[in-house]
């Protein structure tokens, strides 16, 4: 089973509308649709933003829907120069931005204790979705790499250079890297598919409602295609 989250209504909107309905149960304040997208078994859930939403929310369908992969869609915030708005970037690996325990020596968006410092993306699942997305939006550039989530809406260029000083990641977003480690937690498979809507300056509150409903286009084309390939 394929558990698809999105945090906001507007991520999962189209996603919804495209599927085939069998079951919608309310968990924990969310509501999870399950069954079919291009024929595929799914669950479609809007998880809330931030971490805290999207890590319960993906324990959620682990143990009460039995989903063995995850795929985290939505928009991004740019973090790279290269890196426009409405470009793909699929995840290899995502790191907790605002995780920081570095009074105690660990690098910062080290989880201490735990035995990784970045959470990885399914390598076929990475292959797969770079393949599809460079089929069907041929005119969009597809990018793999480092996803940082944080609690925090990156507007400014300071917060911007410090976490690409730090992580080297393609882009920020705030629920992808909780997603990751519940996988991680869980041994399951999962994958981050995020458009960019903005560049996580000091122009991304004003790009960020204008280029909202392009970005999420992009995602969901994705996100319909990928399925239908699995
Ligand atoms: N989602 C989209 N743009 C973002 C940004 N700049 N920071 C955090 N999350 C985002």
């Amino acid at each position: 089973m394929l558990g698809i989250i999105g945090a906001m209504e507007e991520e999962v909107a189209e996603l919804k509308r495209r599927m085939e309905i069998e079951e919608v149960s309310e968990v924990a304040s969310m509501s999870f649709y399950r069954g079919k997208l291009e024929d595929k078994e799914v669950v479609i859930v809007r998880s809330g933003i931030g971490k805290v939403n999207a890590a319960v929310c993906a324990q959620i369908l682990i143990d009460r829907f039995h989903v063995d992969t995850l795929i985290n869609t939505g928009i991004a915030g740019s973090l790279d120069a290269q890196i426009d708005i409405g470009d793909m970037v699929i995840s290899t690996d995502a790191v907790e931005h605002d995780m920081d325990a570095s009074a105690f020596g660990d690098p910062v968006g080290q989880v201490p204790q735990m035995d990784t410092f970045s959470f990885p993306a399914d390598e076929k699942l990475i292959k797969l979705a770079k393949e599809v997305n460079e089929r069907i939006n041929p005119d969009i550039h597809t990018w793999t790499g480092r996803i940082v989530s944080g609690d925090q809406f990156v507007a400014s260029s300071q917060v911007k250079e410090r976490l690409i000083a730090l992580f080297g990641a393609k882009c920020t977003e705030m629920e992808g890297a909780a997603i990751a480690h519940t996988a991680y937690l869980n041994k399951i498979s999962c994958v981050i598919i995020r458009a960019i809507s903005d560049k996580a300056d000091n122009s991304a509150e004003m790009d960020y409602p204008a280029f909202e409903e392009l970005a999420i286009r992009h995602s969901v084309r994705l996100v319909c295609a990928l399925a239908a390939e699995m």
